[in-house]
């Protein structure tokens, strides 16, 4: 008698590969997508983009993304490499916010502020994996009623696609059943030189910004919308990142550098989609494009990476060697009324994505 295969196709799909083992004996998998010319590699834990290869213009592939080779790294030493943040990417201030009458106390782990979600953000738990193929991943975790303060449980859905024309779309859905503000990002840090390479400062951005919310010195939002025009953040047209960091401005000294909410301008698509910004590295021909269906990104320069770091292979993350564009609603939007809500309520789906678009620029330096 032949005897029918005990695991489904569909759990066979899940090629994962183990990745180590978190202290509550939970084993974490490393999954490898692949399309076109871009492969990267996931982990289940905080949705981690672990690697992510893509070839130069002479076609020389390059691991593009700042991380750990080991889940230790990511356990111990990661200010968020590569991961998904949630329940709200950014801070609230004072980890508290009044809705619907009711006050909300948040675990606060940035000073007195709630920064990405808490003690326990989504970066740091172990997602379900609810399929896999060769160029998809779709995680998902369910956050309780009263995890790290917020209220409702909430269950939130990614999906990863690598595309054959070299896009990583983010697809994010979120459900509740009590009122709570969400707001889920992606925090990779990106260096198109290759992850151990210089800074990034000879990197050149476009951000299709005419204005963003100018912070005080403990990085919160004053609620202003503040025009880009005659400021070192006016990247409305392609600037090398370092050019201004170090001008005379009183918004670089809160940031230490560039770490801001860009307020999005521009059209989208049909889907709401809308380009956002586009980097190219002149060494390497390396260019990233980002696209969104959120209203802001957060430009952030590794501002806090200070070398003490030691990452893949050994290298050393020192300021600036990596940048991150996450796409996000405004910080601090619970507490701000006039920016857009991040108030999610029972019935509601939130639906977002981003996509990161990968090429290379075969004009010479
Ligand atoms: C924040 C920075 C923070 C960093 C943590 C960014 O999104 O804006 O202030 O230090 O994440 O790695």
């Amino acid at each position: 008698m032949t005897r029918t295969a005990a695991t489904p196709a569909a759990t066979a799909r899940h090629g994962g590969t183990p990745f180590g083992v978190l202290p509550t004996g939970d084993t974490v998998h490393r999954f490898t997508l692949a399309n076109g010319d871009v492969t990267m590699r996931v982990l289940d834990y905080g949705g981690i983009v672990q690697s992510l290869e893509t070839p130069d213009r002479q076609g020389i592939r390059q691991d593009v993304v700042l991380g750990f080779d080991d889940l230790e790294g990511y356990l111990h030493r990661s200010p968020y490499f590569g991961a998904l943040i949630g329940r709200y990417g950014n801070r609230i201030a004072t980890g508290r916010f009044t809705l619907d009458g009711t006050t909300h106390t948040l675990a606060a782990n940035n000073g007195p502020h709630a920064l990405h979600g808490g003690l326990t953000g989504f970066d740091k738990v172990r997602w379900q994996v609810l399929d896999a193929t060769d160029r998809s991943l779709v995680l998902r975790h369910v956050s309780r009623d009263g995890d790290e303060g917020y209220p409702g449980t909430l269950t939130a859905t990614v999906t990863y696609t690598l595309t054959a024309d070299n896009r990583w779309v983010i697809d994010y859905e979120a459900t509740t059943d009590r009122a709570t503000p969400v707001n889920l990002t992606q925090h990779t840090y990106w260096n198109l030189r290759g992850h151990g390479a210089e800074p990034v400062l000879q990197h050149e951005l476009q951000l299709v910004a005419d204005a963003f919310t100018p912070v005080d010195a403990t990085l919160i939002p004053t609620g202003v919308l503040q025009p880009v025009a005659g400021t070192p953040f006016d990247f409305r047209t392609p600037q090398p990142i370092g050019a201004r960091i170090d001008a005379a401005h009183e918004q670089l000294r809160h940031g230490s550098g560039y770490d801001h909410n860009f307020v999005l301008a521009g059209p989208g698509d049909a889907a709401g989609v809308r380009f956002a910004a586009q980097v190219r590295e002149p060494a390497t021909g390396r260019t990233l494009a980002m696209s969104t269906t959120e209203p802001g990104v957060q430009f952030y320069v590794g501002n806090f990476l200070d070398g003490r770091i030691t990452g893949k292979g050994g290298a050393v993350y020192a300021r600036h060697s990596g940048f991150c564009l996450e796409a996000q609603h405004f910080p601090d939007s619970p507490n701000q009324p006039a920016f857009p809500s991040t108030i999610l309520r029972p019935g509601e789906r939130r639906t977002s994505r981003t996509e990161y678009a990968f090429g290379v620029d075969t004009q010479q330096p």
